[in-house]
């Protein structure tokens, strides 16, 4: 019996969702990181290390954050959970400490990655040259250039990028890629995915590196309120910042709310299937093969969904809804004009959703996870911005 993100069960689902798919040479590696997860999860000495290292280098906690200008303009209380401005700019460096300081203690030397919009690779760069280990990022070459700054940070943090050519070479490819390399260097290399998917234990466990935005946000919201908020909002891409913002707030009466974008939307569009390890809702078409992703946000350019969301979404207790990459540049443009924030287009999606739900959410209380910093997005948001508005931005 699943509790209501609570642990998975024993094979690793969440009611129909998750599992452990994978060729049986990644058997020995994934067992072996489900045991050494278990154990470091409730050691009180990793758990002060893993604590430690987010308060004193990664710049938690992260403000809760009181939007009054955008809370004005939307008739709403808007507090956004400013992931944005942890070290290396998003809610990535979270999940990547933990899976560091558990492939150290587990012995490893090296990690490797996928990206997508360069996040999770610059955290894992960053990880990486603080622990002393070697790094090696997958990216589709697609992600490549439209997040060339986050490529240039990740070299100049001493780690290797490869660019992957096959298919639509964005985050999916990126991910077979990761997957096939690690089969072949079990012995030293950890493989950090970057969100809540793949096989188990991974979806709970990046989960788990993830709930401390959530339950910093809880109580962070109970201080300055005295009480939990009507809606909680995030976007979803694996699903990771959601998935962490979610867990603080599951137990609470708050409405759960997960912001798909329109050209990737698992949940919104997919049906289920297995893939990357994991059985979940995917883009699929009528013969199961995976379709393509198409988003503005690099991060959010992926064809699944963590199989945790899958299961969140069926039981009704998280709605998930999607917004178009108009409704997103808006957003990013509205959010910088009113509060001095330039966002991540990922973290738009949220703020997109707002909105376009100005109605429903009209005088009740809203926290919205504004999960990383929109530097990486300054030349996609230029260039398509100056096409709406038929003006330069350079
Ligand atoms: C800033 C930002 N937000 C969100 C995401 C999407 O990931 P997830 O759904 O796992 O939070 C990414 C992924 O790269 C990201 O960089």
């Amino acid at each position: 019996m699943t509790s209501v993100m609570g642990s998975p069960d024993a094979t690793g689902r969440f009611g129909g969702f998750g599992g452990r798919y994978v060729p049986e040479s990644l058997m020995p590696a994934v067992l072996e990181l489900e045991v050494a997860f278990r154990e470091a999860w409730t050691d009180p000495l990793f758990r002060a290390q893993y604590t430690s290292t987010l308060e004193s280098y990664a710049g938690r906690p992260t403000r809760l954050y009181l939007a009054e200008r955008l809370s004005e303009h939307l008739g709403a209380q808007i507090w956004l959970k400013r992931e944005d401005l942890a070290h290396t700019g998003s809610h990535k460096i979270n999940n990547v400490i933990g899976q560091a300081l558990l492939a150290r203690r587990m012995g490893k030397t090296r990690l490797i990655a996928e990206t997508g919009a360069g996040q999770h690779g610059v955290a894992t760069a960053t990880a990486a040259a603080l622990l002393g280990l070697d790094a090696k990022v997958y990216m589709g070459e697609v992600d490549v250039k439209r997040q060339s700054l986050n490529v240039f940070r990740m070299r100049l943090l001493g780690a290797e990028v490869e660019p992957v050519k096959s298919g639509s070479r964005t985050l999916k490819d990126a991910v077979n890629e990761a997957m096939r390399s690690w089969v072949a260097a079990l012995e030293d290399t950890h493989y950090c995915i970057g969100s809540v998917m793949g096989p188990h234990p991974y979806p709970w466990m990046v989960r788990e590196f993830q709930r401390v935005i959530g339950d910093e946000a809880r109580s962070q919201y109970l201080v300055a309120t005295g009480s939990t908020p009507d809606w909680v909002v995030a976007c979803v891409g694996g699903g990771s910042n959601a998935a962490g913002t979610f867990a603080g707030f599951v137990d609470t009466s708050a409405r759960l709310v997960g912001v798909e974008p329109e050209g990737g939307a698992a949940i919104g569009r997919g049906v289920g299937g297995i893939v990357h390890g994991m059985e979940s809702y995917f883009l699929q078409d009528e013969f199961g093969q995976v379709n393509e992703a198409s988003s503005i946000s690099a991060g959010l350019d992926y064809p699944g969904v963590g199989p945790e969301h899958a299961y969140l979404h069926t039981i009704g207790r998280a709605r998930y809804d999607q917004v178009n990459d108009d409704q997103v540049l808006d957003a990013v443009r509205l959010l910088a004009r009113l509060e001095g924030i330039i966002c991540a287009l990922e973290s738009a999606h949220a703020v997109a959703w707002l909105v376009q739900h100005r109605e429903e959410i009209a005088g009740t209380s809203v926290v919205l996870t504004l999960s990383g910093r929109g530097d990486k997005d300054a030349e996609t948001i230029a260039e398509r911005l100056g096409f709406l508005e038929g003006e330069s931005y350079a």
